[in-house]
């Protein structure tokens, strides 16, 4: 006994002393189904108790199957030992890749004593199917376009396996959106599959391991057939194309391609095909995005998913032979329940009219829990706000009906074939999503229990990588807005508002949120994906587009707006900050090219004064804001200037990423085209003391974020920036574009207590306002809702916008101080820098980095400032530790410049700065 606990002890002290290699991911995913690239990029972190660790080398070894790598072998690839500190966007250099393949890998890595690590735990990826021909099931669907009926189409067919499954893979998409069933049950969680992207160009497969259910016999496969962004409703389509529906199509499709691996050492494939039949039949007897669904649970077929269904009154499938769209693997998260939240109250403030307030403003549906007689239908209609008189507020969803309905069997029969003794009904709809606080239910014959409703908040199911927290409950509030807005607005696409009839990813938005984004959720995947959707959308001319997907003529109409359409570079780019992406950098950069050189071609003379297609500017700024008193003029910065800047910032983001390509010629290129613009824009709207034309804060705060003034003109620039803010007695008026850039740049100027006072502000218009207003999502305009006002125009007020959310970035950066390193990126060095102020005691917050949670924790008392940092294993930090002397900086109680792992660099703006190598600390000076 005694010699077996002291080998414990010794085993868990290597363990604890060396590295551990965790988080095996492949292309951003855990073992993922169907990868599609033949040079999938591996990753992982690694691990360790003590300081300073690092690898120094790692081995990667991928095989064929699970017994092959238990034995250690890479019959696929072995790296042997590779002295590198790399851990992520490895990319597979093995065997050629082929469909299906599957490949099991580990990875080990060593320190810097040479000791190796324990093996990762096995991890896996499949590749999918990498050409049309390894489709053989054909698009199905029926005849009926989804014009006049609407009810979702459902397909089925039997089949018979002669053993067990020892493996099955179904391989499913839609032009619509669907979902699977096979004997009986759901495949998969994922909601609204194959999700949204151009499908005349391209659209997503899904990917299931299906074994487990599978039986030897006849078994039933089927998929019930929405019409989803395909042949429904699509935000905008009404008004700028006259077409309320069929925006791509008017006859959704299914496909499926189900490959079965017998025991008995058989393959077996079913694919749809004209073997199927279908039914217009069943219980969803219309759906859409945007309006919501109508259920009728009278209508709905026992067993229709299982073998043994009689279809005979079923038609057969309709094979459609014209379908042109290339099959993808997703490779995004997919779209899933990330939530239910349970109502906090329910009132009535008309008779019969039920409103349950979720106590939050949510993205998703509504489980329905009631009770009643067949044929009883119940209404549920959904509003982010209500009016006066209590009742939902709908005239901010223009055209989206956002309503449910659902009629009730009435008949206690569970779906198995048992009787439910209760009687009660549940009910969640298939095909459609609502943004939305309050939910109106009408319809009941009393009073519901609260319990009547649950919400379902659904997104792409990102992991959430971020955390914030400080003494200041508005700060906090507002952190908990901008992630509930961005969980509510990542959905497929990064969309502007998930209410109205709009649902779009609008360029612009994006390109503001981007960092905050990537903060707050492990958004790689889901960029892979868009970035995808935008080439897709880019016009010929090269203009990208103001929102993408785009399908409503991309080289016509709303395409090729400064500050929208950049983000077809401006994302890359950041994302190649926080995640090392190069491919994706590689991917758009000729797409970015064309966007500035469209631009360049059409502004010879480099000031942006043509094509500027819908133009929309600084979106948003205070001029648009509707209150008496409140200036309407003087917060938008010139239309001209401000594309003019955007011009500038694309070109050297092209510059930028071609650099880090090590394309030499256009890093020069578009370098130099950056300078001249510069030197134009200076010339044409900068005065020789530094004033900007139009004298906006938002002009100064862009012109310094991209770095477009003279050294010696910053400082101007700063103070008029300033008198700027003065001038709207300490508010801002700046737009969507210009906000969180004026509150970076305040901080890099040292005027980090204006920052301060304008998050701190709750008059109007401030976020604080919003907050004191009962905002629990983050608004499209400061002033959405005013006090005695009401609510503005809503032809165009959301509540639920991310842009402004964009200060997300400056509460990491600044409050918290954790800001990524461009020489050095996916923080394998960053900065940790806060910055104390603001009337706070304290503050802390982290970020789960591809390479490992960073974390960051300040508080001051008693004259005393404590900093505690964490630096991931096998990554270092340069820390600012705000303080007088250097000489009275301690960590974990000693000397700082004396402790393991810290060095001392220099004193800079009150703060003595350290070089930090990987590990925990405590550090603490005297203020
Ligand atoms: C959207 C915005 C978008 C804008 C373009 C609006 O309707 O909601 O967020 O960027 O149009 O001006």
């Amino acid at each position: 006994m005694v010699l077996l606990a002291s080998s414990e002890v010794l085993v868990f002290d290597q363990v604890r002393e060396g590295l551990r290699v965790a988080v095996p991911r492949c292309e951003y995913l855990v073992d993922p189904l169907a990868v599609d690239t033949l040079e999938p990029r591996l990753s992982w972190q690694i691990e360790s108790n003590s300081r300073d660790a690092r690898q120094t080398a790692y081995q990667i070894i991928v095989a064929s199957s699970a017994a092959v790598l238990a034995t250690n072998r890479g019959d696929l690839w072995d790296t042997g030992k590779v002295a590198s500190n790399q851990t992520i966007q490895i990319a597979y250099q093995g065997k050629p890749l082929a469909s299906r393949l599957r490949c099991f890998w580990k990875v080990r890595a060593w320190d810097q004593n040479g000791r190796a690590s324990t093996w990762s735990k096995p991890a896996q990826w499949a590749m999918g199917l990498m050409q049309s021909a390894d489709w053989s099931a054909k698009w199905i669907g029926d005849k009926l376009p989804s014009v006049e009926n609407l009810s979702a189409a459902t397909l089925r067919r039997e089949f018979k396996l002669s053993s067990r499954a020892r493996r099955a893979i179904v391989y499913a998409s839609a032009l619509g959106v669907y979902e699977l069933h096979i004997n009986g049950k759901r495949v998969g969680n994922d909601l609204l599959a194959p999700e949204f992207t151009d499908y005349h160009t391209r659209t997503q497969y899904q990917s299931y391991d299906v074994t487990e259910l599978l039986k030897p016999g006849a078994n039933g496969i089927g998929a019930v057939l929405g019409d989803g962004w395909y042949a429904g409703g699509i935000g905008l389509a009404r008004s700028l194309i006259k077409k309320p529906r069929n925006i791509y199509g008017d006859h959704p499709r299914f496909i499926a391609q189900l490959e079965v691996e017998l025991a008995d050492g058989k393959t077996e494939r079913v694919v749809t095909d004209e073997s199927w039949k279908t039914s217009r039949e069943g219980p969803i007897a219309q759906s859409d995005i945007l309006d919501g669904e109508v259920y009728d649970a009278r209508r709905e077929m026992p067993g229709w998913d299982s073998a043994g269904f009689d279809d005979k009154a079923w038609k057969t499938a309709d094979v459609a032979s014209n379908v042109r769209t290339t099959l993808v693997a997703q490779p995004n998260e997919p779209i899933r329940v990330t939530q239910d939240i349970k109502p906090i109250s329910v009132s009535e403030p008309k008779p019969g009219i039920y409103v349950f307030d979720m106590g939050q403003n949510m993205v998703g549906w509504c489980r329905l829990r009631v009770q009643g007689a067949a044929g009883t239908t119940v209404t549920i209609r959904h509003a982010e706000m209500l009016s006066d008189d209590g009742t939902i507020y709908t005239d901010n969803l223009r055209a989206a009906k956002q309503t449910d309905s659902y009629t009730m069997r009435g008949r206690v029969r569970l779906r198995g074939g048992g009787i439910a003794s209760d009687g009660i009904e549940t009910f969640e709809p298939h095909f459609t999503y609502h943004g939305f606080r309050y939910v109106e239910v009408t319809g009941l014959k009393s009073k519901p229990l609260l319990d009547a409703i649950t919400g379902r908040v659904f997104n792409s199911a990102m992991i959430e990588t971020g955390a914030f927290e400080s003494s200041d409950p508005t700060l906090n509030k507002l952190w908990r807005n901008i992630l509930w807005t961005q969980r509510g607005n990542m959905l497929s696409i990064p969309t502007d508002c998930p209410q109205r009839d709009e649902r779009l990813g609008w360029m612009g938005d994006i390109q503001i949120f981007v960092g905050t984004g990537i903060l707050n959720m492990d958004m790689a995947a889901f960029y892979k994906k868009w970035m995808r959707d935008v080439r897709d959308a880019q016009a010929e001319d090269g203009r990208f587009a103001d929102f993408s997907p785009h399908p409503f003529g991309k080289d016509k109409i709303f395409t090729g707006v400064p500050g929208w359409g950049d983000a077809g570079i401006v994302v890359p780019w950041r994302v190649w900050q926080h995640y090392g992406d190069k491919r994706m950098l590689a991917e758009n950069l000729e797409s970015g090219k064309r966007w500035v050189e469209f631009i360049r071609a059409n502004n010879p003379n480099l000031l942006w004064k043509n094509k500027r297609g819908n133009d929309y500017g600084d979106w948003l700024n205070s001029d648009t804001l509707i209150y008496e008193g409140f200036p309407n003029k003087g917060g938008q910065v010139p239309k001209e200037i401000f594309a003019t800047m955007m011009f500038a910032y694309a070109a050297d983001l092209v510059s930028r990423s071609a650099r880090v390509l090590g394309k030499d010629d256009d890093t020069a290129k578009y370098k130099q085209l950056f300078e001249d613009i510069k030197a134009a824009f200076n010339k044409a709207y900068v005065t020789e003391d530094g004033r900007i034309q139009g004298d906006t804060q938002a002009g100064y705060a862009i012109a310094l974020h991209f770095d477009l003034l003279p050294q010696k003109l910053r400082p101007q620039a700063v103070r008029y920036m300033l008198e700027g803010i003065e001038r709207y007695k300490g508010h801002m008026s700046t737009g969507f574009h210009s906000t969180y850039r004026m509150m970076l740049e305040l901080t890099a100027a040292g005027h980090n207590d204006v920052a301060y006072k304008l998050i701190n502000n709750h008059t109007f218009p401030s976020w604080g306002y919003s907050i004191e207003n009962g905002a629990t999502t983050i608004w499209e305009r400061w002033d959405g809702y005013v006090k005695g006002r009401g609510f503005q125009n809503k032809g165009m007020n959301s509540f639920n916008h991310y842009a402004i959310g964009a200060v997300g970035e400056w509460m990491y950066r600044v409050i918290v101080g954790i800001n990524h390193d461009d020489a050095h990126p996916a923080y394998e060095h960053f900065v940790i820098r806060p910055y104390p102020g603001g009337g706070l005691k304290w503050a802390k917050g982290s970020y789960d980095s591809i390479r490992g949670k960073i974390a960051s924790s300040w508080s001051i008392a008693a004259g005393k400032l404590k900093l505690d940092v964490r630096i991931p294993a096998n990554t270092t930090a340069t820390v600012f530790v705000p303080a007088k002397d250097a000489g009275n900086v301690l960590e974990s109680g000693k000397p700082a410049n004396k402790s393991t792992g810290v060095e001392f660099l220099r004193m800079q703006e009150g703060a003595a700065v350290f070089l930090v190598k990987s590990g925990s600390y405590s550090f603490e000076s005297v203020q």
